[in-house]
Formats: C-alpha cells, sequence, structure tokens
C-alpha cells in the first residue's frame, strides 16, 4: 500500500483533516485537505467538523489553529519545525512602545508566538494586514515582529503613523535588489511577483505583491508566461499544477524555508498514528491570544 492511502485511511480512522502551507513539500501538499496561505488555513481552522487536525506548516500555525479551536486536538508532524521571525519580539519591546505612546495599536504579524499574541491588540496576515491596519481607529500602529511587511503597510497606510519592529524572515531578508535586476535581466519577458516580507529596495521591483495565495492567482490570471518568484519556492508545487506550461524562476538558490522542509510525508503518517506532537496551549495564554486572532478574522472580512 502506498503512503499517501496509508494516510488517506488513517485520516478516516481519526476523523483527521490536514492542513498544509504552501511551503510544505509538494507530496505533503497533495495528500492535505486544505492547502493556502496563512490566512486562508487560519479561517478554515475555525469551520472544520473534525476530532482533529495535523498541521503541516510551522509552530506558530499550529499553536493558531489551537487557540481557535480549544475542542479540537491539533497535532504538527514535526515539533521543531519553528519560524525564527516568531521569536525577534519581546514583550519588554511592546512594553516599551506603549508606555510612549498610549493610544497605540499592537499590530502583530500571525508569525509570532502565542505569547506576543496576548499582548497585541489584532492579528494580521501578508494577505490583510493593510486593510485592517486602514480600519484600524488607531493612529499610531506598531507593527511587530516584521520589519518589511510592516515598512510596506507604512507605505501603503501613509495617514498613520507606524512604528516599525527590527524583526524579519532570514529567506526574505536574503533576497537583494541586485539579484533581482540581475534574474530580470536573464529572463527578459517575465513578471517579478514578491512576497511583501521581502525588503523594500526589492519590493521597489515587483510587478506584484501579495500573500503566497496572491502570487499564485495573479500567475494563473495573468496571460504571461514568465515570472520571477520573490518568495519561498514550495509554492512553485501549486504554481506548475495550476500553471503547466509557465516557466517559475526563483532569484536565488536560497529561497528555502528549512523549517517548512522538516515537514515529510513520512512524519506526517507517523503523527496520524501515534498521535505524538500534540500542540498544547494554557487556558490563560489561548483566551487572551485569541481576541487578537478573531479580531483578525472579523477586521478581514
Ligand atoms: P503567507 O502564506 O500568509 O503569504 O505567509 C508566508 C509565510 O512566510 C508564512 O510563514
Ligand atoms: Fe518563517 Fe520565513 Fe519560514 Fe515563513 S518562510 S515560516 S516567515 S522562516
Amino acid at each position: 500500500m502506498s503512503i499517501q492511502t496509508e494516510i488517506e485511511q488513517l485520516k478516516k480512522e481519526k476523523n483527521a483533516v490536514i492542513l498544509a502551507h504552501y511551503y510544505v513539500p509538494g507530496d505533503v501538499q497533495d495528500v492535505a485537505d486544505y492547502v493556502g496561505d496563512s490566512f486562508y488555513l487560519s479561517k478554515v481552522a475555525t469551520k472544520l467538523d473534525c476530532r482533529s487536525i495535523i498541521f503541516a506548516g510551522v509552530e506558530f500555525m499550529g499553536e493558531s489553529a489551537k487557540i481557535l479551536n480549544p475542542e479540537k486536538r491539533v497535532f504538527m508532524p514535526d515539533k521543531t519545525a519553528d519560524c525564527p521571525m516568531a521569536h525577534m519580539i519581546e514583550v519588554e519591546d511592546i512594553e516599551e512602545v506603549r508606555e510612549k505612546y498610549p493610544d497605540v495599536a499592537v499590530v502583530c504579524y500571525i508569525n509570532s508566538t502565542a505569547e506576543t499574541k496576548t499582548y497585541s491588540d489584532v492579528c494580521v496576515t501578508s494577505s490583510n494586514a493593510v486593510k485592517i491596519v486602514k480600519n484600524l481607529p488607531n493612529q499610531n500602529i506598531f507593527f511587530i515582529p516584521d520589519q518589511h511587511l510592516g515598512s510596506f503597510v507604512a507605505q501603503q497606510v501613509p495617514e498613520k503613523n507606524v512604528i516599525l519592529h527590527s524583526g524579519f524572515c532570514p529567506r526574505h531578508h536574503q533576497i537583494t535588489r541586485e539579484q533581482v535586476l540581475q534574474a530580470k535581466a536573464e529572463h527578459p519577458k517575465a513578471l517579478f511577483l514578491a512576497h511583501p516580507e521581502c525588503p523594500e529596495e526589492v519590493l521597489a521591483e515587483a510587478d506584484y505583491i501579495g500573500s503566497t495565495s496572491g502570487i499564485i492567482d495573479y500567475a494563473t490570471e495573468s496571460d504571461e508566461q514568465e515570472f520571477i518568484i520573490g518568495t519561498v519556492i514550495g509554492v512553485f508545487h501549486e504554481l506548475k499544477l495550476k500553471n503547466p506550461d509557465k516557466k517559475f524562476y526563483a532569484v536565488n538558490s536560497g529561497q528555502v524555508c528549512v523549517n517548512m522542509e522538516k515537514v515529510t510525508l513520512d512524519k506526517v503518517k507517523k503523527v496520524l498514528e501515534d498521535e505524538s506532537n500534540e500542540v498544547f496551549v494554557s487556558e490563560e495564554i489561548r483566551r487572551k491570544a485569541m481576541a487578537p486572532l478573531e479580531r483578525m478574522l472579523e477586521m478581514a472580512k
């Protein structure tokens, strides 16, 4: 029996649903019930009729699914799969800004720990950050932890005072403008599609800026045939499935999320079998972290 068939059977047996982010390996995306960007997956997680969720992604994703679904069991195929950016902010950083700007709204990228969320007013993802910041009543915004998504939002919402933090995604941060120009010279017909976790000078060269789903949809709907992709190359799997005749190029060879790559098919099967790697969040943290997540789901409508 193939591992895919075994996983199918185990899913039924355990009444489990698999959610996968576009950055995990393609064969894991293929066995998932839902594949998407961070926002889509957090929305889907609130609407599932199942006993357990297998989250093929990194820690903050499994944690958010658990926070929103306390009655379900959530499992991670690899418990060490974590997003380094989520740990780049300290509670003291938030307290300092709150002291200086008592009316500030702390806007927390979903790529953050549950503890950070408890100190935040609203969560955002790359697909709704601009809309949510625009619609907040507050003039002062502390955007944490991603400096690049924060500066993209600041540009799109110039009427607000957006205070930036210093966090970043190591995979997007290492993409340079020079590399983009080089890739454009090599592929002169290609459009450049970038994720807002890229540095500002990289985004300045982009024909489209959006979340992983946004990039996939844009390339799929476009009449153009070639694209340079400024995000983690996990998205190539869905891009190629939807666009077998189009060509996709990375900007450099470092666009791999080593943490998402830890999520293998074998580990998905194992976690279904032995129900290990369960996600637990204390009730106090869960309740406090749920408020900014629910506000995001409401404000993004
Ligand atoms: P999105 O899928 O929401 O665009 O997020 C990208 C990301 O880096 C997730 O860690
Ligand atoms: Fe975190 Fe970057 Fe990996 Fe996304 S791609 S999970 S932001 S390290």
